[in-house]
């Protein structure tokens, strides 16, 4: 309701309101390249497409009457009460669309009570997000690398800097086919953009340095590598990158990108994780309900229903079809989070109705921090609270668990 009073005394929001003006601002604001990045996904884009469309193929059905005077988001997850079913999704790269990166959303996150998901290819290094975060909650988002090394030591750096939960990407093994990406020749990673994880790890830089001496990277610096210099130092001041003659940052991106993902990873691979952490484990990219079962069995935390903003394969089923008979698999055994295509807070009502314990937000933040930085961030946020709470009430529902499936009909 104070969202409706600012409106009536003539505050206008930092941010539009409406999705579709939020996300046209914010492409407006935004270069070609980080626009391709952002805006993009993979082949004809039709999963990108098919994600919203799903949202449209479910009408809510409200219950009248119900006293909805007091209503509470809160939802319990991994042994706490969080204020709202919202998380942040892991977005990489983030400084492509405004100075302050993670550090803005962190801010606005904690604020709203929000935690973040914070990204493998984060532009900051987690500690630095950690602190941004003060107290609050916040995951950490693991890419495994194919250095057994590597990845303990981010999942080991996640634990110490006070993560509450691993959530692993399994979508990603293989970077999608990205035609905007291509065709503007452009990877963020090759510029030496969000891989401020990796540049501020020991187990990394070690690599780095290693490679560094080997013939072929002692050329003269590129132009991509001279950028990556400069994007690496930016967040190291003073550290060893700042050398401009130094063939490190090229090093530095070729190791990574040697390094990245492991596409061997299986299922037996996960006991190594396990082995690694106390801390609750997710599998992000679930899609398909005998993996939703194998993840149960493998003894995972929770599962996170995504196509990646369908970012990875084109014409791969629309992340909230795929909801319902993951629910279904799965029988409760642990939570199920969901992402991918929601646009507004009645958008997440529908996936917390279709059986999702909590829902992620991806693009609509990323506008948010283009547009305004934390305050972006935070208004976005506002307005999915606002949304939600209003769209629960509506529907004559007081709590999280009070959404029902009854409540929802296929057109
Ligand atoms: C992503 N996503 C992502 N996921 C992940 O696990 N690690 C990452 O670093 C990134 N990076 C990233 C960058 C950008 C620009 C986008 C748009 C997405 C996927 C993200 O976590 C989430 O699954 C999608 O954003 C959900 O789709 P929508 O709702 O944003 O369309």
């Amino acid at each position: 309701s104070q969202i409706y009073r600012d409106g009536v005394y003539g505050r206008k929001p930092a941010v539009p309101v409406a999705a579709a003006a939020l996300r046209d601002a914010a492409h407006r604001r935004l270069s070609k390249r980080a626009l391709g990045y952002v805006a993009g996904s993979a082949g004809l884009e039709t999963t990108a497409t098919a994600n919203r469309a799903a949202f449209d193929a479910w009408r809510v059905v409200p219950h009248i009457l119900t006293d909805v005077s007091e209503r509470d988001l809160g939802v319990d997850l991994f042994g706490r009460r969080r204020p709202t079913p919202y998380l942040l999704a892991p977005i990489g790269v983030l400084d492509l669309v405004h100075p302050e990166a993670d550090l803005a959303v962190a801010r606005a996150a904690t604020d709203a009570g929000v935690p973040m998901i914070v990204s493998s290819q984060a532009s900051t290094p987690m500690e630095d997000i950690a602190a941004a975060i003060g107290g609050g909650s916040w995951w950490f988002q693991l890419y495994w690398s194919r250095e057994d090394a590597l990845m303990e030591s981010f999942v080991s750096r996640a634990e110490k800097a006070g993560a509450e939960a691993i959530v692993v990407t399994l979508d990603t093994h293989l970077l999608g086919w990205r035609p905007r990406d291509l065709d503007d020749a452009y990877l963020p990673f090759a510029f030496g953009r969000g891989i401020a994880q990796y540049t501020s790890d020991p187990v990394f830089t070690a690599l780095v340095r290693e490679r560094a001496t080997r013939p072929r990277t002692t050329q003269r610096p590129t132009l991509a590598a001279l950028s990556a210099l400069a994007s690496i130092a930016r967040h190291h001041p003073g550290g060893f990158w700042t050398n401009l003659r130094s063939p490190l940052p090229r090093a530095a991106v070729e190791t990574f990108l040697d390094v990245f993902s492991r596409p061997t990873l299986t299922w037996d691979d996960l006991e190594k994780l396990r082995q690694h952490t106390t801390l609750p484990i997710l599998l992000k990219g679930v899609l398909h309900p005998d993996d939703a079962v194998r993840a149960v069995d493998s003894g995972v935390d929770g599962i996170v229903v995504s196509n990646h903003g369908g970012r990875q394969i084109d014409g791969a089923i629309a992340s909230l079809e795929a909801l319902p008979r993951v629910v279904t698999a799965v029988e409760d055994a642990i939570p199920v989070l969901f992402d991918s295509g929601i646009r507004g807070g009645a958008d997440a009502y529908k996936a917390l109705a279709l059986g999702a314990h909590a829902v992620c937000l991806g693009r609509p933040y990323v506008y948010g921090l283009t547009l305004a930085g934390t305050i972006g961030v935070r208004q976005v946020l506002s307005h999915f609270i606002a949304e939600l709470d209003l769209t629960l009430g509506l529907s004559g529902c007081t709590s999280i668990p009070d959404i029902t499936r009854d409540t929802l009909r296929a057109v």
